[in-house]
């Protein structure tokens, strides 16, 4: 591994100013760089990690799957844990999903871009192709890739992309405290 300012890294990394510890192991809410400093991740990653650092009981389960069988595709197989994983977390989910399915996906852009998808091959199934709309929330993130940005509603972050997404209506932030239509009738 190349030192701090030996050379470029190969890594390339979301800012060329920043230098970046190099995070060497994790534990509960603490993760350590490679100079031995110990960070509290009060952020959780990027803010969705709720499960913590080096769950033993995680990496062993990884660890005896990867052993039997690390990857089929969903266009060919299903697997015993695949079933038993979706089983959990719609139970988990409550009775509203009850009956439902899960989908799998590797991450949150992913999901949103499926979710877009399923949501147009949905209306075009039942006969209702004119549906095409997706609304979301002025300053949302949704995600880096092209679909989930173009249904994203932060300014900023989909600036530069806008010659390149197609635009959805976007609608306020339920936000009474600073309420963007001054309506004056909002409990908060
Ligand atoms: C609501 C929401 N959608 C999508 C994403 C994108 O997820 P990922 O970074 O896993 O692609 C995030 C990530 O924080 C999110 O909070």
């Amino acid at each position: 591994m190349k030192k701090q300012g030996e050379s470029r890294s190969s890594v390339f990394r979301r800012s060329f100013r920043k230098e970046f510890p190099v995070a060497v192991r994790g534990e509960g809410v603490y993760v350590w760089d490679s100079a031995g400093n110990k960070y509290l991740d009060l952020a959780g990653s990027a803010a969705v990690n709720l499960i913590g650092h080096g769950v033993p009981e995680i990496s062993a389960a990884m660890t005896e799957q990867a052993g039997k069988l690390e990857f089929v595709h969903t266009s060919q197989f299903t697997t015993p844990i695949a079933e038993e994983y979706a089983e959990e977390l719609l139970a988990f989910a409550g009775k509203h999903f009850e009956g439902g399915a899960v989908y799998f996906t590797c991450g949150g852009s992913e999901s949103v871009e499926t979710a877009l998808k399923l949501a147009r091959q949905y209306q075009v199934e039942i006969g209702q192709s004119q549906r095409h709309q997706i609304l979301s929330r002025h300053q949302s993130y949704h995600g880096s890739t092209l679909g989930a940005l173009s249904v994203s509603g932060n300014k900023r972050r989909r600036e530069i992309y806008l010659p390149m997404v197609r635009e959805f209506p976007h609608i306020g932030m339920p936000y009474c405290y600073r309420c963007a239509f001054d309506c004056r009738e909002c409990q908060w």
